[in-house]
């Protein structure tokens, strides 16, 4: 607790999600430490207390939890180990092991909600090119989709396989690398959804409505709220991340990744037990943004209204295009019509294809809006003049 009895919650992980965080700390008096790798990382360079360290270490992660009130991470990317061992010493961990061990394992989630009743595609863990030509036999031929259990983010960690020769590649370069896979049905997808759920410890909890969103070569580009789907789609989709927030005893957010099929099914892809890229849209376009609501679950304080504050809420991602800087582009972006548009930049070098950042705009019309927020981001990344 600071002197003056405000929480100090310990984010493991300086990206931009820990970013965020921070400015959604601010305003409701919580003090954040912030445990990053690098003293440059995202969130380390608006934080005011850093803490040097790695999320693998069990003592990084002791030392640093000693003195917070709760930690929380912006990444699964840790060590479960050191999290029992600080909820043993009495230390909170929100959301804890039992949580993260979904996010860590896509083999584990998959097993878990297919176990529970919840709609995934047909899976299987494989580790030879013939377990993968097996399955795909089964389930009537190429291609299948591989994926690392572990480990994987924008795509990376997928595979498209669509002959015995793809399959024959892969698992070698799995086997040397030392990655399990699992394997599973390639979804004819008519769109992918997103559904955030914000969940305090005792089990209360509010949903963020259902977004598209539009995803090119593994990585979203954009995301539409609300997403522009039948009703009996959105319920589906709504009925299925309340029971993945119960079922993974999540607190703060849990997004749940969704693929509407050609065949309408509404599947589960994969979930995060944090705040998430298809839920940025609720800085600028929600009464409480899920970096608030993240916090306030993390906390147990009441969670905060979800609803949209336009009919039209869209974010566009800023997907570096070159090596320049994105400064000499911003008043340039920020030229579009009335009601204009909200950046949001992570304070990163720029890398092809690396999330820099990314815009909201908010508006009456769905189409309107989404071209106001995706100029914006086309003109800060140097695509467009
Ligand atoms: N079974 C599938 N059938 C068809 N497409 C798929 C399937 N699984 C994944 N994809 C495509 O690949 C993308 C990335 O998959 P997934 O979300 O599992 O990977 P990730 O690297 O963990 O992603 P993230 O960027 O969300 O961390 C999905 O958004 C979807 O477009
Ligand atoms: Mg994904």
């Amino acid at each position: 607790m600071t002197p003056d009895g405000f929480p100090v919650v310990g984010i493991v992980g300086g990206g931009q999600l820990a970013r965020m965080m921070i400015q959604a700390a601010i305003p409701l008096g919580i003090h954040i430490r912030l445990l990053s790798e690098r003293a440059d990382d995202s969130a380390a360079r608006v934080c005011t207390e850093v803490v040097i360290g790695s999320p693998d270490s069990i003592d990084d992660l002791v030392n640093f939890a000693a003195g917070c009130d709760a930690v929380t991470l912006d990444h699964e990317l840790v060590n479960l180990d050191a999290l029992e061992r600080i909820e043993a010493a009495g230390g909170v961990v929100r959301p804890g092991p039992f949580t993260l061990a979904f996010a860590k394992d896509k083999a584990h989630q998959r097993r878990e909600f297919a176990a529970a009743g919840l709609p995934v595609p047909e899976f299987a863990e494989v580790t030879t090119a013939e377990e993968i030509e097996a399955f795909a036999s089964r389930l009537g031929g190429w291609p299948v989709v591989v994926k690392a259990q572990r480990g994987g983010y924008d795509g990376r960690g997928v595979w498209v396989v669509d002959s015995p020769e793809g399959a024959d590649e892969l698992a070698a370069e799995a086997a040397e690398r030392g990655v399990a896979l699992i394997t599973e049905r390639f979804v004819r997808i008519k769109n992918e959804l997103a559904v955030l759920v914000a969940r305090r410890p005792g089990g209360q909890m509010v949903v963020y409505p259902v977004v598209e969103t539009v995803q090119r070569d593994g990585i979203c580009h954009e995301v539409l709220a609300p997403a522009p789907v039948p009703p009996d789609v959105v319920e589906r989709a709504l009925a299925i991340g309340l029971r993945v927030a119960d079922l993974t005893c999540a607190t703060g957010i849990v997004a749940t990744e969704l693929f509407w099929s050609e065949g309408d099914e509404v599947l589960i892809n994969e979930i995060a037990t944090r705040p998430h890229n298809s839920g940025h849209f609720s800085i600028d376009g929600a009464q409480t943004s899920q970096f608030a609501n993240h916090l306030r679950g993390v906390l147990d304080w009441p969670l905060g209204d979800t609803s949209l504050l336009a009919p039209a809420v869209v974010m566009a991602n800023l997907l570096g295009a070159d090596s320049e800087s994105l400064a000499p582009r911003m008043a340039a972006a920020l030229r579009q019509p009335a009601p204009g548009v909200h950046p949001h930049l992570y304070g990163k070098g720029v890398r092809p294809g690396r999330k820099l950042g990314h815009v909201n705009a908010l508006g009456d019309d769905p189409v309107e809006t989404r071209e106001r927020a995706v100029r914006a981001a086309a003109v800060l990344t140097g695509r467009a003049e």
